[in-house]
């Protein structure tokens, strides 16, 4: 180890577009003030192996190109907490003593993580438990991070959505059908309720808002009978739950269970209500894997340049965040504390509703 400033940069939790923009902004920001950066692999658990996984990041490796790809070089991984990590017995131990141990010995002086709430949660308590300086990057395509007005991803996220349901209409219009696109957000309707704007929906469900079939079956019939519309669009969130209130769920590998099918439940109960042909997309993790869109790439420009200002500072154990046009930086416990839903009183509702569009309601 040599004299240099050296950080770590880490991504965790689910990937999303604009992970490598972010990436990319800490490595020149980093290595523009004479410090090094080192990326750790795969989350946390880049710390866990020995040897451990990282490697030194370095401007060259960092040209425009890697800018552009979706995914994040480093890897990243959304199981496994460190406090109850689950081993090949069955069993579960508390590793954050290997983790903290770790980034002693690579000689980190402070961690930049790039995560969403439950990633920035599980790192402030590392941070805390080791006495290490952290400062965080909020990223999820949810867009469910209190405190930020958007997380990187978010915004491709939607344009990903949005282009889905430009892709469904004239398919739509010309089989006379009725299109369910399913999207994602995990309990925030955050991309469903703004890709069903940009995209010209008749009818967007989200979490937030309970819903009742007869009103969405009523919109259904009102485009076709009122605007003598031969076909209609529905985009549902994947947390809306059934009629009697229970979630939908897919048992992934190790019994994981993440949400899906709601799409489908939906497709038979307004073909059975409307008597309209129906159809459903779920768009699943074509949303996370895109290209960023130019939006997402200034807010990884803006926020990884500022997460290393911070560092600088030594104003630690804080999150950046986009508010009024401005990069900003709040207390990671506030940022933590509650989660992003959509506000049912906000802009985009009421936007939604004099729009003519059906919120279920
Ligand atoms: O949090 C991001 C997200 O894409 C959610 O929208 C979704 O519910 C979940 O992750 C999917 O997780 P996985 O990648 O484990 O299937």
């Amino acid at each position: 180890m040599g004299t240099k400033k050296r950080i770590g940069i880490l991504t965790s939790g689910g990937d999303c577009a604009g992970l490598n923009a972010v990436i990319r902004a800490v490595v020149h920001a980093a290595t523009g003030k004479g410090w090094e950066v080192v990326g750790i692999e795969d989350g946390t658990a880049g710390l866990l192996d020995r040897p451990m996984r990282y490697k030194v990041l370095t401007k060259a490796m960092f040209d425009t190109s890697i800018m552009r790809l979706g995914g994040t070089v480093l890897g990243t991984t959304n199981k496994g907490n460190p406090f109850q990590f689950p081993m090949p017995d069955g069993s579960f131990k508390d590793r954050a003593d290997e983790i903290i141990g770790g980034l002693k010995e690579l000689g980190v002086e402070a961690l930049i993580g790039i995560g969403g709430d439950g990633s920035m949660a599980i790192l402030r308590t590392l941070a805390k438990r080791g006495n290490f300086d952290l400062v965080c990057i909020p990223k999820t395509i949810d867009n469910d991070v209190s405190k930020t007005e958007s997380s990187v991803g978010f915004e491709t996220a939607l344009y990903v959505a949005t282009e889905a349901l430009d892709r469904l209409q004239p398919t739509a219009a010309s089989h006379d059908r009725v299109m369910i696109l399913e999207v994602m957000g995990r309990d925030a309707g955050n991309i469903a309720l703004s890709t069903g704007i940009a995209g010209g929906a008749d009818v967007i469900l989200i979490p937030e808002i309970p819903y009742d079939l007869d009103k969405v079956a009523a919109k259904i019939a009102e485009v076709r009978e009122e605007e003598g519309r031969n076909f209609a669009l529905v985009v549902v969130s994947e947390a809306v739950r059934t009629v009697d209130g229970s979630p939908l769920q897919v048992e992934h590998h190790g019994g994981e269970k993440r949400y899906g099918g709601i799409g489908h439940y939906l497709s038979e109960k307004i073909s059975a209500k409307t008597g309209s042909e129906t159809r459903v997309t779920v768009l699943g993790h074509v949303q996370r894997g895109s290209s960023p869109i130019p939006s997402d790439r200034l807010l990884a420009a803006a926020f990884g340049v500022h997460a290393v200002d911070l560092v600088e500072q030594g104003k630690f154990d804080r999150m950046v965040g986009w508010s009024n046009r401005q990069v900003i930086d709040v207390p990671i416990e506030e940022a933590i504390a509650s989660y992003q839903a959509v506000d049912v009183n906000g802009t985009l509702v009421h936007t939604a509703r004099l729009l003519g569009i059906c919120l279920g309601d």
